[in-house]
C-alpha cells in the first residue's frame, strides 16, 4: 500500500513560484503548531518561529537575503531563531549563569535544532498542499534581521522559509537529483573513495538535468559549490553572533 507520508517526503521540492493566494489563518495555525512537536535537545526548546504576513516585513526580508525575488512573492516567512533568550529565564530563575551560547557546541545544538524545527515546519506546510523553500540567505544580512524582528541578545535567525501556495508549473517541476545512493547512505565506516566517484557522477548528471530542464548555462555542481564554498559564504555571520552574545569555543 502506498504510504501518504513518504510519498510527500519523496517527492517534495523547494517552490519558488506562488500563485498569490493566500495561506488561511487556521492552516497557518496548525502548520505553526505542528512544527512546535519538533525535538529538541535536552527538550529546552531553544528555537522560536517569527512569522509575518507583512507585505512590507516580506520585501524586506527577500532584499536582505540577496534580493530574492521569489521571497517577496511569498504569502508567509516564517523565521526560525535560535532561542537560547528562553533558556536563560530558567538559568536566572535558579541564580545560574548561563554560557551555553558562548560554546561551539551551543552554537551547533541551536543549528541542529533550528534545522529540525525547520523541517517539521515545512513538511507540515507540504502535507497542506502549500510550497516552502528554506532561506538561508537571510544570514547574509544577520544585522538587519536582528533589528527587522527586536531581536534580544542569545537569539540569532539561522534561516527561515516562504510558505505559499504553489504554482501548476512549480508543482510539476522534475526533482532535483541527489548524489549516488551509495555516496551518501554509508555502511558502517566513512568511504571516501565512494564519496569522491559520487561526486564526479553526480556532476555529470546534474550537467545532464540542468540541459534537459532547459538551464544548461548554468554552472555545474562542482562549480556551484566550489565558487560558493571558496569564500566563507555569508561574512556577517561570526560578527552578529557575536553582537548577539555567541562564542564559538569550548566553554
Ligand atoms: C538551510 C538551507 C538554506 C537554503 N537557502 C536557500 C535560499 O536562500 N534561497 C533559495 O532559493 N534556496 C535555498 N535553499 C534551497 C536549496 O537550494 C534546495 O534545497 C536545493 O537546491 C535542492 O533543491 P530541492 O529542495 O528542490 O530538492 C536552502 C536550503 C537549505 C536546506
Amino acid at each position: 500500500m502506498e504510504n501518504i507520508a513518504l510519498k510527500q517526503l519523496q517527492s517534495r521540492t523547494s517552490i519558488r513560484e506562488f500563485t498569490g493566494e493566500r495561506v488561511s489563518d487556521e492552516d497557518l495555525e496548525l502548520i505553526l503548531r505542528t512544527a512546535q512537536r519538533a525535538p529538541s535537545s535536552i527538550n529546552a526548546q531553544q528555537v522560536s518561529l517569527i512569522y509575518t504576513r507583512d507585505k512590507e516585513k516580506i520585501e524586506k526580508i527577500a532584499q536582505f537575503a540577496g534580493g530574492q525575488k521569489q521571497v517577496a512573492t511569498a504569502d508567509v516567512f516564517v523565521a526560525v531563531v535560535i532561542d537560547f533568550n528562553r533558556t536563560n529565564v530558567a538559568a536566572e530563575a535558579l541564580g545560574k549563569k548561563q554560557i551555553v551560547e558562548q560554546s561551539a557546541e551551543g552554537i551547533l545544538m541551536g543549528a541542529v535544532d533550528a534545522g529540525i524545527m525547520l523541517n517539521h515546519l515545512q513538511s507540515a506546510a507540504e502535507a497542506l498542499g502549500y510550497g516552502t523553500t528554506a532561506i538561508g540567505g537571510i544570514r547574509a544580512n544577520s544585522d538587519k534581521i536582528v533589528e527587522l524582528f527586536a531581536l534580544p541578545k542569545r537569539t540569532f535567525v539561522a534561516v527561515g522559509s516562504t510558505i505559499g501556495v504553489p504554482s501548476q508549473k512549480a508543482k510539476e517541476a522534475p526533482l532535483k537529483p541527489r548524489v549516488p545512493f551509495e555516496s551518501f547512505a554509508m555502511q558502517d565506516a566513512y568511504d571516501s573513495k565512494k564519496v569522491e566517484e559520487g561526486a564526479y557522477a553526480y556532476n555529470k548528471e546534474f550537467k545532464e538535468f540542468r540541459d534537459k530542464t532547459g538551464s544548461g548555462t548554468l554552472p555545474t555542481y562542482f562549480e556551484i559549490t566550489a565558487n560558493a564554498y571558496e569564500k566563507s559564504y555569508f561574512r556577517k555571520t561570526g560578527t552578529v553572533l557575536e553582537e548577539q552574545g555567541f562564542r564559538f569555543k569550548d566553554a
